[in-house]
């Protein structure tokens, strides 16, 4: 059994445990603000003002805690992830199909017949301490849930992260934006004429809340895919007035239905752009039932502008799924979401050039890959650019590109519903910018020149070394 009580052990010295008194109005959420800016550690509410169960934040706010806390560390799991496409991507020989087993051996699912998430039943969201986390916010936010549906026509399962408005004690939005996979469910559900069954989980293991962010494809589960990073299938059990399963161990369980047909006003909310997302019409979430452990622990996250928690886990999601983005993309060396793009607005990704055009190619490619296609700005280098050196990204763009030769727009694409800057809702503009160096081929005239570079230290070896450079 792997829950979110072994990650408070786990975190250990890097949790601060909060014994005052603070307010699930704001003063939470400040406070988590500053220590998050600070890289500071995970934060354990223990008497959120008046409330019986604490409130656990910031738990993946920065890097060394991630990789001590998910299950395993990044570096493993992009090495895994790698080793694991490049198996299945050949016929295995025996040993290869056992280092295959060996790798997947806990990726899935089990079923369970009770969980200690149905310990207790609460009467209302209220008995929860959820948090407003800004000051001109609409309200209360659950803000680290795990969204889980299926698809109404083949049974498939999805869970995505999708903040929740409280409106009452048993209702809430639903902010599944409009090219997410909890959203197509409701379509689906739309069209046969039924309400989706949801049920929501607060408070899981961190594999399974970081694979419900993930921007897994459709077919793959990320309840199995939790298990595979935990090392543990996740253990599942099934909903009590819903038609789904959902993680035994899960601190809180809301168990209810979206009707397709009905939406309501939902926002403002301080989110990741850094503004205020306005209000606009969402589905609702209706509450059926609420059960929890019987010391429930609440699970919340702070969203708005870096750095935060987000900028962490959109890092590691970066990290860890490079090599089936070079999979899809071969062209691709590295890739980097710096976060004052908002992590989804500016792509920078460097490329080993060999044919004319390859970089607005690469910028294409970037732009058709699924939740890549929110990009705004593609920055395509060569791979002796670091891309997530920002200094070099720019010097490139200043001694590799020519705007009039380099640059390309693309009208009218899909845009992140986030993006108040788009020219219409859900639509924008996307620009590539190929600063890679250019050829003949590529309508140069005169010869490029050579980079700079110079071994110092060879140069210098036995002279220098006293003056401590
Ligand atoms: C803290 C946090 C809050 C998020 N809130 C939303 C949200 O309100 N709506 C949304 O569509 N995506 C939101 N996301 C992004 C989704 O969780 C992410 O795109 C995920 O891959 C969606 O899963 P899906 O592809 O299965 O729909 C949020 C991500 C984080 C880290």
């Amino acid at each position: 059994m792997r829950d979110i009580r072994d990650t408070i052990h786990e975190l250990n010295d890097d949790l601060l445990r909060i014994k005052d008194k603070f307010s699930t109005d704001l003063e939470i959420s400040a406070f988590t603000n500053l220590v998050q800016k600070k890289r500071g550690p995970a934060l354990l509410f223990e008497n959120p003002e008046g409330y019986k169960n604490p409130v656990l934040i910031n738990i993946f706010g920065t890097e060394k805690r991630m990789n001590r806390i998910l299950g395993k560390d990044l570096e493993t799991i992009k090495n895994e992830i790698s080793e694991i496409l490049e198996l299945t991507s050949k016929k295995p020989g025996l040993l290869d199909g056992i280092r295959l087993y060996s790798k997947l051996k806990s990726f899935g699912t089990e079923a369970v017949n009770s969980g200690p998430v149905n310990e207790t039943k609460l009467n209302g969201l209220s008995e929860i301490p959820i948090l407003k986390t800004w000051p001109k916010d609409a309200g209360k936010y659950i803000t680290a849930p795990v969204v889980i549906t299926k698809d109404p026509e083949t049974g498939i399962y999805n869970a995505g992260t999708y903040r929740m408005q409280v409106f009452d004690d048993e209702t809430t939005g639903m902010h599944w934006q409009r090219q997410k996979t909890g959203y197509n469910h409701m379509l689906k559900a739309k069209k046969m004429g039924k309400n989706l069954d949801v049920a929501v989980v607060i408070g899981v293991h961190p594999a399974i809340f970081f694979s419900s962010i993930s921007p897994l494809p459709e077919g793959i589960n990320e309840m199995a895919f939790a298990g595979y990073l935990m090392g543990e299938k996740t253990r599942l059990v099934k909903g009590q007035t819903v038609d789904l399963y959902y993680p035994a161990d899960a601190e809180i369980v809301l168990e209810g239905y979206v009707d397709p047909m009905e939406t309501k006003i939902e926002g403002p909310f301080g989110d990741h752009t850094g503004y205020y997302s306005p209000p606009e019409e969402y589905p609702v979430f209706h509450i059926k039932r609420i059960s929890a452990r019987e010391d429930f622990i609440y699970h919340a996250t702070v969203v708005g502008k870096f750095w935060n928690e987000d900028v962490v886990i959109g890092h590691a999601i970066e990290k860890i799924f490079l090599p089936a983005i070079k999979l899809l993309i071969p062209d691709i060396v590295d890739i980097f979401l710096p976060e004052e793009g908002v992590l989804n607005d500016i792509a920078i990704v460097s490329i080993d050039k060999k044919y004319p055009g390859q970089g607005i190619k690469a910028g294409m490619a970037v732009l058709s890959q699924g939740q890549l296609m929110f990009s705004k700005y593609v920055i395509v280098v060569d791979k002796d650019i670091n891309v997530k050196d920002k200094s070099e990204v720019l010097w490139a763009i200043a001694t590799r590109t020519d705007p009039s030769r380099d640059v390309v727009i693309i009208p009218r694409a899909p845009a992140d519903s986030l993006d108040h800057a788009s020219f219409l809702p859900n639509l924008s503009g996307k620009m590539i910018i190929d600063a890679t160096v250019k050829t003949r081929e590529e309508g140069v005239v005169r010869e490029w020149p050579e980079k700079i570079e110079m071994n110092e230290y060879e140069i210098l070896k036995g002279k220098i070394e006293k003056y401590g450079f």
